[in-house]
């Protein structure tokens, strides 16, 4: 039996050339063991007549709102049918409608009203799918949870040469399938991610922190929620939107990241430790600004001095994980030399059961960078994940996470 048996996939088709391409995501899905359904809007058919996808799933396509007259409220058991509701291709116009909820036909209403899994797959012109609008509106729509499959570079319909050509089947269905896979995956199990930096005040107006953004743990906390997990979000200061469905806990200091990851660790089933935690902190914090005039200069060059003496900050993720019970812990472990090695070392001294180990030495990678490439590293086992984008390194986390537990 394939493990798509019994999962139903509704394909969306929007006015696009790309539209053709839509009959082969249909065939690969049913190939794959998944049922499908098609939806098309009024253009789409310009381009391919309902015809075809009526013949290729063996089901009624749905177009117009108003069409079934044996179905009164046609977008809502379309909406119930779907496990995951994949729109390929999705024209700049759908894209933009889906992220401000604009539903005036079948598709845009149906896409509103499901609670599945939205595979988005955008085609357009290349001046088209830079524009800042549709940029937004794809950015808008991931945040809200839904999965992108960006077009690839090449020579478009239209003439140009660039980005807007719908992805490669393959990968169109490979997304919607692992979609079919994971969904709910992780639904019950409660989750704590701390994220970000932390700020250790010097005085009122300064502080120690570092360069960490916090999207390693926002990524995370989205795709863990997408799951069916209950998310604990401890983040530190950062300028990235709150991820929706995710309690946040917004703090600033480690010695508060700690408080409140103590809170989340007691009814977890699941930790993940991506923050970067600042290891020691000021022993003192000044009342007031500390002034120039009140340092001492340097009597050979006359140079101001400022000493801080620090103290050390708590491990949190070694004194959460050193009492886990049956709670599967994540720690992050971002090294320059002997990766794996220094890794394996994390892992034992901190009774952590996976370390997501990051070589920091490469420029391409890492902090502040749209890919990265990390190692997977377990008692018994090492993976790599490969050159990818962080909301993929998140997924595939996940994955070995909801398989381990
Ligand atoms: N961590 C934590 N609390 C701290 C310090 C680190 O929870 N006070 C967690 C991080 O979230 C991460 C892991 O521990 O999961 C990183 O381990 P750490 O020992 O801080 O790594 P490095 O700073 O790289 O250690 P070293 O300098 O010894 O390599």
């Amino acid at each position: 039996m394939s493990d798509f048996e019994g999962k139903t996939v509704l394909v969306g088709v929007t006015g696009c050339i790309a539209a053709y391409k839509s009959c082969e995501i249909v065939r690969a899905l049913q190939k794959a063991g998944a049922k499908v359904q098609v939806v098309m809007t009024e253009h789409a058919t310009e381009f391919v007549g309902p015809a075809t996808f009526r013949a290729l799933t063996r089901e009624p396509v749905g177009v117009g709102l108003f069409d079934d007259p044996s179905d009164p409220i046609h977008h809502i058991s379309l909406a119930k049918l779907a496990d995951v509701f994949l729109i390929a291709p999705a024209t700049a116009n759908v894209v933009d409608k889906l992220a401000k909820g604009i539903a005036d036909d079948l598709l845009t209403t149906t896409a509103l009203a499901t609670t599945a899994q939205l595979v988005i797959a955008p085609a357009m012109n290349v001046n088209m799918w830079r524009n800042e609008e549709v940029q937004k509106s794809v950015a808008e729509l991931e945040a809200k949870g839904a999965r992108i499959v960006n077009p690839t570079e090449g020579y478009l319909a239209c003439g140009d040469e660039g980005e807007g050509k719908l992805a490669d089947v393959d990968e169109i269905v490979a997304a919607t399938l692992d979609e079919l896979r994971s969904r709910r995956s992780l639904a019950g199990k409660s989750m704590l991610i701390t994220s970000g930096p932390t700020y250790e005040p010097i005085d009122p107006v300064r502080f120690i922190g570092n360069k960490s953004s916090g999207l390693t743990g926002v990524l995370l906390a989205q795709e863990a929620a997408r799951r069916g997990a209950n998310v604990t979000l401890v983040i530190g200061p950062n300028s990235l939107k709150d991820p929706l469905g995710v309690d946040v806990k917004h703090v600033t200091t480690a010695l508060e990241m700690f408080e409140a990851s103590k809170v989340a660790f007691e009814g977890c089933d699941v930790a993940i430790f991506s923050a970067a935690v600042a290891d020691f902190r000021p022993a003192t914090v000044a009342d007031t600004k500390i002034k120039k005039r009140d340092l001492r200069a340097d009597s050979s060059t006359g140079e101001l001095g400022l000493t801080i003496e620090l103290v050390e900050n708590p491990d949190i993720l070694r004194t959460l994980a050193a009492n886990k019970g049956s709670r599967f812990v994540v720690g992050y472990a971002a090294e320059t030399v002997d990766l794996i090695d220094n890794a394996k070392e994390k892992l034992a001294k901190k009774n952590a059961d996976l370390i997501v180990a990051n070589d920091v030495s490469s420029p391409e990678l890492g902090f502040g960078t749209e890919k990265n490439r990390v190692f997977f590293v377990r008692e018994d086992s090492v993976e790599d994940s490969g050159i990818v984008s962080k909301r993929e390194i998140a997924r595939q986390l996940l994955d070995i996470i909801a398989e381990a537990i």
